[in-house]
């Protein structure tokens, strides 16, 4: 499509609809621009940038990281973003920030029904709810795991989050994020990245939108090395989208929300900060279909680690041991010989928080439900339920596929605290430690 068609106000908020454009590419150096010649050549900050636009940089990663992890775009937009007023307090409602620990971190494992959904006319700013944080934001070291529950489009403010990058997975409804760097859309199926900093307006074209958000406090989320598997497989870099410059020209009475150390803080703008008529950069919002996910798995014997499923990867400062892995279990064949298929009961030193966008995960008859979650801390023991365990070993091991699900998981080295919201909602499972209740003795004492 023409980029003109996407100068200005193509997005709901705005009353209009255009089919999105999107540059494809994991992390790669784009150059888009909304407006021919836009986009300087050969240099980064001219005299005089085109159009009368301000240049202005967009860093992700300090100036001396090095040449491969490094992130960075440059704007050229119709204001500078330090053109603002004051910030005030706004109500920080349900988010909560690591380090944060409201109540005990429980012993137990935990498993929670799908959440309530918002009151009427709640936007995405007022429909995040925390359930679990680690780390620390301001150390940029661990997470927060939230749901978000809205059904109103951001329409007059917009929002940046300073804390971390944020890992949207949808489980119904489609999410338009708006942002600086142009419009992209995420369905059920699909998710959605939003570097840290970058300013947002979050549409929802399809109405009331629930999903659940990974808050990376860390270094960037990546794509996992593939070791062994070669130069493809998993997550392929091309599959990965990230959206043309677009840009609105809009004065107005407009407020901005960003999130700074764990609180929230509201501003008077008088235009729409998503000025940005062009940008280069590597440094981007993107969005990737989960179906285009190549699962690789066993053609012999044994369930292979889960580390297998990961689609990106957020590392901390020790080698392989994740501040955040984002783990899908997508639809795929099983074939393995006297293996029990299902994943097998384990201890991990590893914390693992889990949703269910659509379907049966395979590790569970019953209970975790759609848009449901779990929380399986450090060393939690956790597998296969009654009769799941039942149903596999007993099962003829012929080709079987795992169809019509997928569940993720984000698992983290740090342990999971709990908030008290996530403790006294009424979606807490308080007898999720029965699932496991029929799981008798079977010791024969003969081989
Ligand atoms: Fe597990």
């Amino acid at each position: 499509m023409p980029v003109s068609d996407i100068a200005d106000g193509r997005s709901a908020a705005a009353g209009t609809t255009t089919a999105l454009a999107y540059q494809t590419g994991f992390g790669n150096e784009f150059a888009t621009e909304a407006l021919p010649g836009a986009l300087p050549v050969g240099r980064n900050s001219p005299q005089k940038p085109a159009y009368g636009l301000y240049a202005e940089l967009l860093s992700g990663t300090s100036f001396l990281a090095p040449r491969a992890l490094n992130r960075r775009t440059w704007f050229y937009r119709i204001r500078p973003s330090a053109k603002g007023t004051p910030f005030r307090p706004y109500p920080t409602a349900l988010w909560r920030n690591g380090p944060t620990e409201e109540v005990p971190v429980p012993a137990d494992r935990l498993r929670w029904n799908r959440f309530a959904p918002p009151k009427a006319g709640t936007d995405f700013v007022d429909g995040v709810a925390t359930l679990a944080v680690n780390g620390d934001a301001a150390m940029q070291a661990g997470m927060g795991v939230h749901i978000y529950r809205a059904d109103t489009s951001m329409a007059d403010r917009f929002f940046a989050n300073h804390d971390g990058e944020m890992l949207f997975v949808p489980q119904t409804g489609r999410l338009r994020l708006a942002t600086e760097m142009g419009i992209l859309d995420a369905r059920p199926g699909e998710i959605a990245v939003l570097p840290r900093g970058v300013r947002c307006r979050v549409e929802l074209p399809d109405g009331p939108s629930y999903g659940y958000i990974a808050e990376n406090y860390g270094m960037h989320l990546r794509l996992p090395e593939l070791g062994p598997f070669g130069s493809n497989g998993l997550a392929n870099a091309r599959d990965f989208e990230s959206p043309v410059a677009a840009y609105e020209d809009r004065s107005g009475d407009f407020r901005l929300v960003v999130k700074v150390a764990g609180r929230l803080w509201e501003c008077d703008i008088d235009r729409s900060p998503l000025d940005v008529v062009a940008w280069h950069g590597n440094l981007a919002p993107y969005r990737y279909d989960l179906a285009r996910f190549n699962v690789m798995g066993t053609v012999s014997f044994d369930h292979p680690d889960p580390s297998i499923y990961t689609v990106l990867t957020a590392p901390s400062d020790t080698h392989g041991w994740a501040n955040i892995d984002f783990v899908i279990f997508a639809p795929r064949w099983m074939v393995a010989e006297d293996t029990f298929r299902p994943p097998w009961f384990h201890r991990n030193v590893m914390s693992e928080f889990m949703g269910l966008i659509h379907g049966q995960y395979d590790s569970r008859a019953e209970g975790f439900m759609p848009g449901g979650a779990s929380l399986h801390n450090a060393f939690g023991p956790h597998g296969p339920d009654q009769a799941t365990f039942q149903k596999a070993s007993d099962a003829a091991l012929a080709p079987h596929k795992i169809d019509n699900t997928l569940a993720f998981m984000f698992e983290t080295r740090y342990a999971l605290k709990p908030t008290r919201f996530a403790m006294d909602a009424p979606e807490l499972q308080a007898d999720y430690h029965k699932t496991w209740d029929g799981l008798a003795a079977r010791f024969t004492g003969k081989p």
